[in-house]
């Protein structure tokens, strides 16, 4: 699939980054190491600033503090807030900017159309696009197309090469993921795929997936992240079912995906980040594109996805539900929740299943106090929580794990003298530990307190929830 034209991205090219985030910087070192002089671009000049004094503003990967100093020394890597500048002395342009959903799930383009349109304005002909950012399907050879001809004056295909490309990588270990993480990629003409096959070759040592269209490519990314959300939504359900019935659901599942066609997730509180919750509406959107006649009412497209979030958001409740059935009514009571960040041992809460979980305790008429080592205390009030305050110790009567940062092993659980219960999250303590302080432990799914209650006429929890298919 290589011609001539596509040798240019091989040794000679300089890249332009636009988007030095979490992804974007790691992927701009990654480019220098290969032997690209790499601009790269971000709307913050803080970033900026600091990225040209040879440091890293991103913490999550241990490898970037000395080797953005090293690039930047050598002048292989440097950093701009000006985008279409950058672009113009480009041969290539990654694009690495997020695309976000609002409080109604409806996906906003603002950021990523400002930066496709400073690009547009900096574009010369013979110039590789590539989008990274994960996308609504369509979205690069439309509307991002359509920006991007419109601001530049030139033609897709004719005067320079368009391609999408998912960035597959996870935060904290990005380095390790390049290598090993297979490269999907479509062009939007075989020129474009070409090109783009070319530069990843020179500058990544994975496989490299070619995909017949830049839908296509969209379209796998959807396919894999929205599969995990409705996978954890089985496993979810699967939980419920086994704390109705007295079983444990780790147990069952463990012995289950020992069977080679069986990959089922892991149960919890909920799911965060902002790509698991996220990427389904992305996919539920390009369901309300359709010709209506493609659907009818014995069809209806894509309703695992719409459950599996409905599910999964539903967890909370359930979690609240399960400790009240333990210590009873939560009224004018406090809870503790152990982590905002939306995972464990990331310094990053968007989506947080924390704030679904202090929604349903205050619904429930709890006082919620949140702990995150990880964050500062005005990182944990701007949002909306009420940071805990060691004084407060006594007031606690239940403690829910939500992230498990490997330091909540060392947790000190018996400072909160009057805290009957702990509610663990993501199935990391250890059951003999919390109760050797004379705590009840308590996990999604472990068929516990159901076990206690047979006998009694008392509607299950999961079926007071779940009833509506998740609805909450
Ligand atoms: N974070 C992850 O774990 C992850 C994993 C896989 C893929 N991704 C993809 O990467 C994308 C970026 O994620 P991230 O974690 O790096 O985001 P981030 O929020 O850490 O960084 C985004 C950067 O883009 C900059 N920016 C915003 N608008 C801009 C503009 N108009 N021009 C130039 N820069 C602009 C911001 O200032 C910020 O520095 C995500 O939307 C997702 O599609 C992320």
């Amino acid at each position: 699939m290589q011609n001539n034209s596509s040798n240019l991205y091989l040794t000679t090219s300089t890249v332009t980054v636009v988007g030095l985030g979490k992804i974007g910087l790691p992927l701009a070192v990654q480019y220098a190491q290969h032997g690209r002089r790499v601009i790269g671009c971000d709307i913050n000049p803080e970033v900026v600033e600091t990225i040209n004094a040879g440091q890293s503003h991103i913490q999550e990967e241990p490898e970037l503090a000395t080797e953005v100093f090293r690039l930047v020394e050598s002048g292989m890597l440097s950093a701009t807030v000006r985008t279409t500048d950058a672009v113009h002395n480009a041969d290539v342009v990654i694009v690495i900017v997020p695309v976000v959903v609002d409080a109604q799930h409806k996906v906003n383009f603002d950021g990523i159309d400002a930066a496709t349109m400073a690009i547009g304005a900096g574009l010369k002909p013979g110039t590789l696009v590539i989008y990274e950012t994960t996308l609504p399907v369509g979205t690069t050879s439309g509307r991002f197309r359509e920006i991007l001809e419109r601001s530049s004056n030139l033609q897709t295909g004719r005067d320079f090469s368009l391609a999408y490309s998912p960035e597959r990588v996870s935060s904290g270990s990005i380095f390790r993921d390049l290598r090993i993480y297979p490269k999907v990629v479509g062009g939007i003409d075989e020129k474009s795929t070409s090109a783009a096959v070319a530069f990843y070759r020179s500058v990544l040592d994975a496989e490299i997936i070619i995909r017949a269209s830049t839908d296509e490519a969209e379209f796998a990314k959807l396919i894999e992240t929205t599969y995990r959300d409705v996978n954890i939504a089985l496993a979810n359900e699967y939980a419920c079912f086994a704390d109705a019935h007295g079983l444990d659901v780790a147990a069952a599942i463990k012995a289950a995906n020992t069977q080679p066609y069986s990959h089922i997730h892991s149960p919890g509180v909920g799911v965060g980040g902002h790509c698991i919750p996220v990427y389904p509406y992305f996919l539920l959107a390009g369901v309300e594109k359709l010709d209506p006649f493609t659907l009818t009412p014995k069809f209806s497209m894509l309703t695992l996805p719409r459950s599996a979030r409905r599910i999964n958001d539903a967890m909370a409740e359930y979690a609240v539900q399960r400790i009240e059935a333990t210590i009873g009514s939560l009224a004018h009571r406090s809870v503790l929740i152990l982590g905002v960040a939306y995972r464990g041992d990331v310094h990053e809460s968007a989506f947080t299943s924390t704030k679904l979980l202090q929604d349903a305790l205050l619904e429930h008429g709890a006082t919620v106090y949140v702990d995150d080592p990880l964050f500062s205390d005005d990182e944990l009030f701007a949002p909306g929580y009420r940071p805990f305050v060691s004084e407060r110790s006594d007031e606690i009567c239940a403690i829910i794990l939500q992230a498990d940062h490997r330091v909540y092993q060392e947790f000190d659980f018996s400072r909160y003298t009057n805290c009957q219960l702990v509610l663990d999250g993501r199935r990391a303590l250890r059951r003999e530990r919390i109760e050797s302080e004379g705590m009840h432990y308590i996990a999604i799914g472990d068929g516990f307190r159901e076990n206690q209650d047979r006998g009694s006429d008392k509607q299950p929890v999961a079926a007071s929830i779940f009833q509506n298919g998740g609805d909450r």
